[in-house]
């Protein structure tokens, strides 16, 4: 299963691409999650990224598809994955195509995640993750069960990303609507898409996939 999920900034592909990876067994291909790896790395990547995603704007077309097409070929993709963040422009979306046709496989489904803009800056500016292990939460939505303590590691260190303030938000947002939103189109005429309510709560959206992904 090879499939992509498709949103704006806090849309839920994250959340819902890790409770895909626990069901199905494929891994999670974040670009977001690389090219902040490579920052915290401080590869030359890393370095031509940063300043671009603290903005909010899109790093280039080359660096993204670079970094997805030497991923993809890593074993643990044999059997499928999930693009989450990416494709994000028309050249992407055909560059992928040329991945995934080198390879003689195909795309299963493009999922679309709908939410409203004023929702998406109040799930992005209220994301936190522990330090430790990952885990995502929420100041309104999704907080830990006891305050200041990582449900799954015990942890108590937390961090924000540089990019989850109300101003890169809504520059991020620009940038989907410009540059993202076009695959819409181009995956629905391709008889790919598949659109599906992301402001409904959390685990309705989850059995929402599922029954798309039963039926692929
Ligand atoms: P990236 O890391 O991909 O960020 P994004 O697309 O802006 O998406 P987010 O991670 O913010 O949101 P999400 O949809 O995963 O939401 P989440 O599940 O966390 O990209 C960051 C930057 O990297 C870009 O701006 C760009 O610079 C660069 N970049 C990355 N890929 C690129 C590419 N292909 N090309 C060029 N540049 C690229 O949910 C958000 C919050 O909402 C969480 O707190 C969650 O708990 C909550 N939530 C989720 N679902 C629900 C729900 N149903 N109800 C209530 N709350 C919910």
């Amino acid at each position: 299963m090879r499939l992509i999920l498709l949103g704006p900034p806090g849309a839920g592909k994250g959340t819902q691409a890790q409770r895909i990876v626990e069901k199905h067994g494929i891994p999670q291909l974040s670009t977001g999650d690389m090219l902040r790896a490579a920052v915290s790395a401080g590869t030359e990547v890393g370095k031509q990224a940063k300043a671009v995603m603290d903005a909010g704007k899109l790093v280039s077309d080359d660096i993204v598809n670079a970094i997805v097409s030497e991923r993809i070929d890593q074993a643990d993709c044999a059997n499928g994955f999930i693009l989450d963040g990416y494709p994000r422009t028309l050249v992407q979306a055909d560059s992928v195509e040329a991945m995934l046709s080198a390879k003689g496989i195909e795309l299963s489904v493009v999922i679309e995640l709908r939410v409203e803009d004023e929702i998406l800056v109040g799930r992005v500016s209220g994301r936190y993750t522990c330090a430790q292990c990952g885990a995502g939460y929420h100041d309104e939505n999704l907080k830990p069960k006891v305050e200041g303590v990582c449900d799954k590691c015990g942890s108590t260190h937390f961090k924000r990303r540089a990019d989850d303030n109300p101003e890169t938000v809504r520059t991020r947002l620009q940038a989907y609507y410009k540059d993202t939103s076009p695959l819409i189109g181009y995956y629905h005429a391709k008889g790919k898409l598949k659109s599906i309510d992301g402001m409904a709560d959390i685990d309705k959206v989850t059995a929402d996939i599922e029954a798309i992904l039963a039926s692929i």
